[in-house]
């Protein structure tokens, strides 16, 4: 577990050696599970897990439903590493290390990721239990300055100004949308732009207004430092999201959202989940 409080290229090759020692299989597949979807870890066959706090520079989750490990094996006969928890702004961490694990999945050879996370609705069609394939986000913290790739770039990864227009891989995304439509979930197989906030606390009514009016279809915790960590390094990326509440854009409402239901639409929809995720990796080719 790290302690000190900078990037440093040589704590992802510790990391990423560490765990090179540990695995007989090189995935070229990343899955990172969101809020209450860390099921889709426990359909890997033939499973190695290794905790967060056994990896040294690694730093360790806080949140209720993140479990904190990384599992290795199989799905749809495919070799994958599942990060079951992930590290969120609003934790406290430094933008970099957010991104950290992304890197060391870089080195360990991850070519293609797949992101998952919990989101709010904002788009009014939306329902609550609705997958979001994620098309394109906008990341206020990003805007803002944090971001994993401030500071001096490390030039092993990418390039100082990474385009980002591509960041969701049209292809994948494509074939994400096919795996929907043959397990028949078309109709709950909503496509949309995630809106990424920093949270901890949810947002204010005027606050969904304005995202919604700036072309936001769902909005959430996470994603967009993964997302810019891993186009950075040239991996190819597929996101969706898991609408667990619609966002409450009235006043005068009786109606509020919690953490605790954020995870009950999860538990609800997380085997829809991983079958999404078992039929996309039955679906992609790898070169
Ligand atoms: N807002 C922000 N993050 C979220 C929400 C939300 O409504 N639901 C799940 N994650």
């Amino acid at each position: 577990m790290s302690t000190s409080n900078s990037y440093d290229t040589d704590k992802v090759v510790q990391s990423a050696n560490f765990l090179k020692s540990r695995m007989n299989i090189k995935p070229k597949l990343g899955i990172i599970c969101g809020s209450g979807l860390s099921g889709i870890g426990e359909i890997v066959c033939n499973k190695t897990i290794i905790a967060y706090k056994e990896i040294p520079s690694f730093v360790e989750s806080t949140v209720p439903g993140h479990k904190g490990q990384l599992v290795f094996g199989q799905i749809s006969e495919k070799d994958v590493i599942c990060m079951q928890g992930r590290f969120h702004p609003y934790e406290g961490y430094e933008a970099w290390v957010v991104g950290f694990p992304i890197r060391v999945m870089k080195l360990l050879g991850i070519e293609i990721l797949i992101i998952t996370n919990a989101a709010g609705g904002i788009n009014d069609s939306f329902n609550v239990g609705d997958f979001m394939l994620i098309k394109d986000h906008i990341s206020f913290p990003g805007l803002g300055g944090y971001t994993p790739l401030k500071g001096p770039n490390d030039a092993m990864f990418g390039p100082r100004f990474p385009p980002m227009n591509e960041a969701y891989d049209s292809r994948l995304s494509n074939l994400w949308l096919q795996a929907a439509k043959d397990l028949k979930f078309d109709s709950f197989m909503r496509r949309g732009v995630y809106c990424n906030v920093s949270g901890p606390s949810y947002e204010t009514i005027a606050e969904l207004r304005m995202l919604s009016k700036l072309g936001g279809d769902a909005v959430g915790m996470s994603t967009a430092q993964e997302v810019v960590t891993a186009c950075h390094a040239g991996m190819r990326i597929v996101a969706c999201s898991l609408i667990t509440n619609k966002c409450i854009m009235e006043y005068d409402t009786k109606e509020t959202v919690s953490h605790d239901e954020v995870l009950e639409v999860g538990k609800k929809r997380a085997k829809d989940m991983e079958e999404l995720v078992v039929k996309f990796l039955e679906l992609v080719q790898l070169d």
